[in-house]
């Protein structure tokens, strides 16, 4: 597969160089030549694979000669190692054999080892990277900006690997308790992953990475590498879990409808989404669900995008002002308003709203949704209040609710208790340097660190 960038189609590399390189000169994002599509017999062949071996067989047509086929099944199935499961929200996996008024799931993307949505990503490009670094005795220093799940899952990805420096720079103060011990415990005083605490918001860290990206200097003297869903590789992944869920739904229920709604901040996951369905998987629609911070439900409901800063809500981990993948949204839809919203709808939700939302789910059926998933699963209510057909809906449930616990368990008034992962994260010793949000400042501890 060769790739191009979303600036100048002209602009060309093939997978390894666009997944070590990030971004393409000039800072376009990457964006495939052209998407593999399967016919609806093909989709079933996949469906009928585990889904390890679906992604890997999807893989194929993303990366290039340096991955033989037999590589990228060793990849998937030693990254894919956890259950993708759909639950109801009474604790039943989605089933032919359930009733046929089942028809609200959640997609739970929580059950790898950070316990977030980011593991399906960082799992596969932290392995693909180290494949095609090993075979090309390269280094890198990633550099990887976190509104709390990224940088677990990119640092936990990477964590020990020759060649490879992480620095994942997280607001100070701006994710949540838990996610702050999970991000600066990893490994030793010498490990290759290092937490900066960043003293700004999540879109200053992001800033922050775009203008160390920027400076030829600093990404030559330290070959930075991103791991932001700027990169390609971070979001090509992402299409692998709707691809293969959707033929499950699809089959399970096959005369209705398919939507996935999908909370929403930088719009990686929307991306991988919207991949899928151009591969060919079955879904109809994209509900998107914002919190406050909602450009993107803004543009589809005016036609207009207006980036701004964000602000802090409970739902943190989307509160981004200037979601980096909106022209790769754009892109897949040769830049066309009406081809967008022909695919996507969405609404956008208070933090008021979402606490109500999270303590309603809890109270009739007892399940417990993370601020995010709880805001996807409104927007998916709302979408569905003005739809008189059954279809089957599915939440994308993007972080265990655990990792939210200090808000979760202010809302619910109940103790949330830690899966072993983050109980053991919460005895460690944190580490992190604490930095203004300056290139300055980043690239003088870059010197001593990288
Ligand atoms: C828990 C959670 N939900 C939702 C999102 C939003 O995903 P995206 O930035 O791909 O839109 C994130 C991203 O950091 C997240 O960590």
């Amino acid at each position: 597969m060769k790739y191009h960038s979303h600036k100048d189609s002209a602009v060309k590399a093939g997978f390894a160089d666009a997944l070590l390189a990030s971004l393409a000169p000039g800072g376009g994002l990457w964006m495939p030549d052209k998407i593999p599509t399967y016919s609806s017999k093909g989709t079933a062949r996949l469906g009928a694979m585990s889904f390890a071996d679906c992604a890997a067989e999807l893989s194929q047509h993303f990366t290039g000669d340096e991955f033989t086929t037999s590589d990228l099944k060793n990849i998937c199935r030693d990254a894919y190692d956890f259950p993708v499961p759909m639950e109801t929200l009474s604790g039943e996996h989605l089933d032919p054999a359930l009733p046929t008024d089942a028809e609200d799931f959640v997609l739970e993307l929580f059950h790898g080892p950070t316990l977030a949505f980011k593991d399906f990503a960082a799992r596969f490009m932290g392995r693909a990277a180290s494949h095609i670094m090993g075979k090309t005795e390269q280094r890198r220093t990633i550099l990887v900006a976190t509104s709390g799940d990224t940088g677990g899952a990119i640092g936990d990805a990477f964590l020990n690997q020759d060649g490879i420096k992480v620095f994942i720079l997280f607001p100070k103060g701006g994710v949540s308790k838990v996610q702050e011990q999970q991000l600066t415990t990893m490994g030793t005083a010498n490990s290759n992953v290092k937490a900066i605490a960043v003293d700004g918001t999540f879109d200053d860290c992001q800033q922050l990475v775009k203008q160390a990206f920027g400076n030829s200097g600093l990404t030559e003297k330290h070959d930075l590498m991103s791991a932001n869903s700027i990169n390609v590789g971070r979001v090509i992944p992402q299409s692998f879990y709707y691809f293969w869920t959707s033929i499950q739904a699809k089959a399970a229920y096959p005369h209705r409808p398919l939507v996935y709604s999908i909370p929403s901040g930088n719009l990686g996951n929307l991306t991988g989404g919207l991949i899928a369905k151009q591969m060919g998987a079955p879904i109809d629609r994209f509900v998107i669900g914002n919190n406050t911070n909602d450009p993107f439900v803004d543009y589809l409901n005016t036609g207009t995008y207006t980036p701004r800063p964000s602000v802090p809500t409970l739902s943190n981990a989307m509160d981004i002002g200037r979601p980096n993948n909106f022209p790769r949204i754009l892109a897949l839809h040769d830049d066309d308003y009406d081809a967008v919203k022909k695919v996507c709808w969405g609404a956008s939700f208070r933090d008021e709203e979402t606490e109500r939302h999270i303590r309603k789910i809890h109270t009739e059926t007892g399940y417990i949704m993370c601020p995010h998933t709880a805001v996807g699963h409104l927007a998916m209510e709302k979408f569905a209040a003005d739809i008189a057909e059954p279809f089957t809906r599915i939440t994308v449930g993007t972080a265990h609710p655990s990792k939210f616990a200090d808000s979760v368990e202010r809302i619910l008034h109940t103790d949330i208790p830690l899966p072993e992962p983050l109980a053991k994260a919460m005895r460690k010793k944190k580490r992190m340097h604490v930095m203004e949000p300056t290139l300055d400042a980043l690239s003088d501890y870059l010197e001593t660190h990288a």
